[in-house]
């Protein structure tokens, strides 16, 4: 018999449920998604599903069902009736012992929530303050896994410095991309942000947000930049699932242009809005 304790509770290990055992809480050992939908509506639910069954198989997670997956999101989304929602889903391996070594037969657990999206207006209207941190994550972030401890220790020295994104530099000196989000600058008539290359996850709002540049004239150049790059930008934002396009407009303490949201920014942004009806 084997004993666990949960604060100050010893019990059997048995009778406990087997949540406690999930290789997700031991090891991160699980991938995940956020999507959402605007005005009632799913957003680019199938881009997302995409993202999701290529994060499985990067981590070897298989006999999911991605058919099922999607059902099960549009069930849990109706139940919800919130018209602005905020979907997460993660996929871990299962549950078992805590052996670095997966066994034969573990079945993977889902877990999902609907709740209300944040609002984002004031931060669209005025824009944010971002600072950087050093990227400090492993060589596959194109995998959403639910390893985020760097990036969780990056939000929150940016929070203590009263800003509200980290923006990640690795150890070439350059961006790659926020602690929970897509990083873009506007040169001249110029869309920059790092490649796909730069070791950052496949963000969707990143291939929206490139679309909409385009739209809006920009010529756009997938190539890193230095923070001495963006703090001299004339404008820049960040892209995210949550929140599309949030101006930028105070970089590690150097305001951006008048420090108010660029003109390209809120052309991009008003363009995004346009994917979304
Ligand atoms: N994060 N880069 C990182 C490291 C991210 O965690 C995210 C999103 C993005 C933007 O990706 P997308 O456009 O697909 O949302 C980029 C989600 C929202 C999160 O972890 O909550």
């Amino acid at each position: 018999m084997q004993i666990a304790m949960i604060q100050d509770r010893i019990m059997p290990a048995e009778d406990l449920d087997p949540v406690y055992f999930d290789r997700g809480m031991f090891f991160g050992d699980g991938v995940y998604e956020v999507m959402r939908s605007y005005d009632g509506r799913l957003f680019a639910l199938e881009e997302h599903l995409r993202r999701f069954a290529r994060s499985l198989a990067a981590v070897e997670i298989s006999g999911v069902d991605i058919g099922e997956i999607r059902s099960r999101i549009r069930r849990a989304f109706e139940a919800a009736d919130i018209a602005n929602a905020k979907i997460y889903f993660q996929i871990t391996r299962g549950s078992g012992p805590r052996d670095r070594v997966w066994g034969a037969n573990l079945k993977p657990n889902f877990f999902l929530t609907v709740s209300e999206v944040g609002d984002s207006t004031e931060e669209k209207t005025k824009g944010i303050a971002v600072s950087t941190f050093p990227d400090w994550r492993w060589k596959r972030c194109d995998i959403k896994s639910l390893n985020l401890l760097p990036n969780v220790l990056a939000s929150n020295d940016a929070a203590r410095k009263g800003c509200s994104e980290a923006i990640l530099v690795d150890q070439a000196g350059l961006i790659t991309e926020g602690s929970g989000s897509a990083f873009f600058a506007v040169r001249g008539q110029v869309l920059q942000t790092a490649p796909l290359t730069a070791n950052i996850l496949p963000s969707i709002t990143r291939e929206f947000a490139i679309k909409a540049g385009r739209n809006v004239g920009l010529e756009v150049h997938e190539e890193s930049l230095t923070p001495g790059q963006a703090a001299g930008a004339d404008e820049l934002f960040l892209a995210v699932t949550t929140k599309d396009i949030v101006p930028v407009v105070k970089f590690d303490g150097t305001a951006i242009g008048d420090a108010k949201p660029g003109q390209y920014t809120n052309l991009i942004m008003r363009e995004f809005r346009s994917f979304t009806a």
